[in-house]
């Protein structure tokens, strides 16, 4: 039961990046905090939106049952992605580790929540933990999680 970990532009650059904000860990030990909960985690990062696109297209057969996501700043402005997202009948995570919504204004809004059952912002490389247990949590109960899909606007 493959759940896959997305992660979008800049975050491969973890570790480097403005540690004050994102903390040291770099993505390998993103991944491996995810594969802590889910041993069996497909990952994916691409800087592309359209790569980000098509690996969600592909997770439409391959298997994928849960889908966790960081798009990175695609999360507030790729409408591409966050269709991609839609079509995907699977409990979907999103995950940041700032916290967005103290920081600049672009950054306070996601068009991908809308489309996705949790939204974890804030906690860091805890963070990943907690939204692989969301997860876990979604697939046991699949019948609460698509409840809580509201439509967009
Ligand atoms: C981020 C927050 C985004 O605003 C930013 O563009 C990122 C990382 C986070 O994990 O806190 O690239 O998604």
């Amino acid at each position: 039961m493959p759940i896959l970990l997305i992660h979008g532009p800049n975050l491969s650059q973890l570790g480097h990046r403005d540690p004050a904000v994102y903390g040291t860990a770099t993505l390998a030990e993103v991944v491996d905090t995810v594969r802590a909960v889910l041993p069996d985690v497909a990952d994916y990062d691409s800087e592309r939106e359209g790569d980000l696109v098509q690996r969600l297209h592909a997770a439409r057969t391959d298997g994928t049952t849960a889908v966790i996501v960081n798009p990175g700043a695609l999360s507030h402005y790729s409408y591409a992605l966050r269709d991609a997202l839609e079509q995907l009948d699977v409990p979907k995570v999103e995950v940041h580790l700032s916290q967005v919504h103290a920081r600049e204004r672009f950054r306070h809004h996601s068009v991908v929540s809308a489309v996705c059952h949790v939204t974890i912002t804030g906690a860091g490389l805890f963070g990943y933990r907690l939204a692989a247990e969301a997860a876990v949590h979604l697939l046991e109960d699949r019948s609460q999680a698509f409840q809580a899909v509201t439509p967009p606007d």
